[in-house]
């Protein structure tokens, strides 16, 4: 059956690694000339000339077609997308538009030098799957914790990231292939152009109980635009240029000076898509992501907004880099592992840099002093969508500081930080424990925000960060600090 996807983009040789070139294969003869190293094979226990066997039987597959790395004429690395087979219960009933990403490996010798990443990319950077929904069931045994060295979360956590990064997001299914091991997860990527009679079709495979959706939302249209639109759930499973028509106003005007943006494309004027927005159907929460150049580790602008009850637009994650300034890798091991700012693993050498340089805890590079010309955004969406609060969760004490500074008041916690306030002031207990014994332990870090911060960091506390709860009414200011007056 011929394909009904254009082929894909492939990247440019600057943007592989060194002696890689990229090829889209679509016929199995197409493999005859091909020769696969010994480490290639985690889809068959390694075994030899298994893989091309497989990936023989993906190309005669429907919609069959693989995304090839090649080093000469050895296969390094690939992606492989087809129709689901009739063996899962996607593809029972073959559906346009739903495919399967049924394989991403890279040769052992050939890891973490992005091949992983610049495949995803050439596969979907492109937008001809913006049409589809593209499933890829993630089954435990296909891991190679084996040579990867990490336990079972870190190489989940691998997994969540790659993917996510191409606007994967994880779905809970009963699909018994999937349910049959804990271990095993699934990771659906919904186009942004997905018509929404593709979407019921899908969402009605995920469980075998009813569906969320109900088949009357199909009529939706018309409900979508006035005074019914309070959930971003709702705008959520608005079509996708309705639904970024009403995201890229969060997007603060600093962001697309810097970057050229064109808000209406999400493009830079090479026509790089650099705005992602993550926006599930069925999930009351979006996500923007913004970066420099879409294969950039770091975003310029991550913005997650959640709905965590009725009356309340909460700002769940809010993180602005300088592109150009210097990145500390804080949320990284000193072996240069990511582990995640929050995980409690500690890259000691790298704080110190950090925070001799001015940065806060939790910071891999400066910001760019933009949350001023953000609130207003997210107050105005709030207030599109009926709301008349915000709240927030201080995930550090100096944002805690911050966002009293911008007007919030708590709904949770403010006792504990008048209390350190208190205990920060000459003779207090915290003021004691400021003796020098770490670098983050210096007596002048009573008088700051990021001073204090920075030793709550490092454990001066004595128990773990009791996360404040924030709230803002829109277009009013509190003014009860529990650090007036504060230098930053
Ligand atoms: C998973 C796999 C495809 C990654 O390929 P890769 O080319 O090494 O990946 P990349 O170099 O593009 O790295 C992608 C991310 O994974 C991280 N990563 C990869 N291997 C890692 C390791 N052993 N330890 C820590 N991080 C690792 C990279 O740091 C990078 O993270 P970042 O994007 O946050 O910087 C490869 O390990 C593999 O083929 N495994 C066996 C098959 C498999 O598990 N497939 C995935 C399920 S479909």
């Amino acid at each position: 059956m011929a394909s009904t996807f254009q082929p894909v983009k492939i990247p440019g040789p600057s943007q592989l690694p060194d002696g890689i070139r990229l090829r889209i294969l679509t016929a199995p003869g197409e493999l005859e000339r091909l020769a696969v190293g010994e480490g290639l094979g985690a889809y068959c226990r390694y075994r030899a000339g298994e893989t091309l066997r497989i990936l023989g039987r993906v190309l005669r597959a429907p919609e069959g077609r693989v995304v090839a790395a090649l080093a000469e004429d050895t296969l390094v690395g690939y992606a492989a997308l087809f129709q689901p087979s009739p063996n899962e219960r996607w593809g029972q009933r073959p559906t346009a538009g739903l495919l399967e990403l049924g394989a991403l490996e890279v040769n052992r010798a050939w890891r973490r030098r992005g091949l992983a990443r610049t495949l995803l990319q050439a596969t979907f950077g492109g937008g001809e799957f913006d049409g589809a929904i593209v499933l890829a069931p993630q089954y435990a045994t296909d891991w190679d914790l084996e040579a990867s060295g990490l336990s079972r979360r870190e190489y989940r956590d691998l997994i969540f990231r790659l993917f996510r990064r191409h606007g994967f997001a994880d779905f809970v299914t009963d699909e018994p292939l999937v349910a049959a091991d804990p271990r095993n997860f699934l990771l659906v990527r919904v186009g942004e152009k997905a018509p929404p009679g593709l979407y019921q079709a899908f969402r009605s495979l995920l469980t075998e109980t009813a569906p969320l959706v109900k088949p009357s939302d199909a009529t939706r249209q018309q409900e979508y635009f006035g005074a019914g639109l309070t959930a971003i759930r709702q705008i959520n499973q608005f079509p996708a240029e309705e639904r970024e028509a009403i995201y890229r106003r969060l997007i603060p005007p600093r962001v697309v000076e810097l970057l050229r943006l064109d808000p209406a494309t999400g493009c830079d004027p090479q026509g790089n898509r650099l705005v992602t927005y993550v926006t599930p159907p069925d999930q009351g929460f979006v996500r923007i992501e913004i970066r420099r150049d879409p294969r950039d580790e770091d975003g310029v602008f991550l913005l997650k907004l959640t709905q965590p009850t009725e009356e309340f637009v909460e700002i769940a994650f809010i993180m602005v880099n300088d592109p150009q300034a210097e990145r500390f890798n804080v949320d990284r091991d000193p072996a240069g592992n990511p582990v995640g700012i929050l995980a409690g693993v500690r890259n000691l050498e790298e704080e110190l840099r950090a925070m001799r340089a001015g940065l806060a805890p939790g910071q891999v590079r400066r910001g760019l002093r933009m949350f001023r010309q953000l609130l207003p955004l997210v107050e105005s969406f709030a207030t599109e969508l009926g709301k008349q609060q915000i709240s927030v969760e201080a995930l550090f004490y100096h944002h805690a500081i911050l966002y009293e500074r911008y007007g919030f008041g708590y709904l949770t916690g403010r006792d504990r930080l008048e209390e350190i306030h208190r205990e920060f002031q000459p003779g207090g207990s915290l003021s004691r424990r400021l003796d020098g014994s770490t670098p983050f332990r210096m007596p002048e870090a009573a008088g700051t925000v990021r001073g204090r911060s920075w030793a709550i960091h490092d454990g001066i506390l004595e128990e773990s960060w009791r996360v404040p709860r924030l709230y803002k009414i829109v277009g009013q200011a509190m003014t009860m600090p529990t650090f007036p007056n504060p230098i930053y």
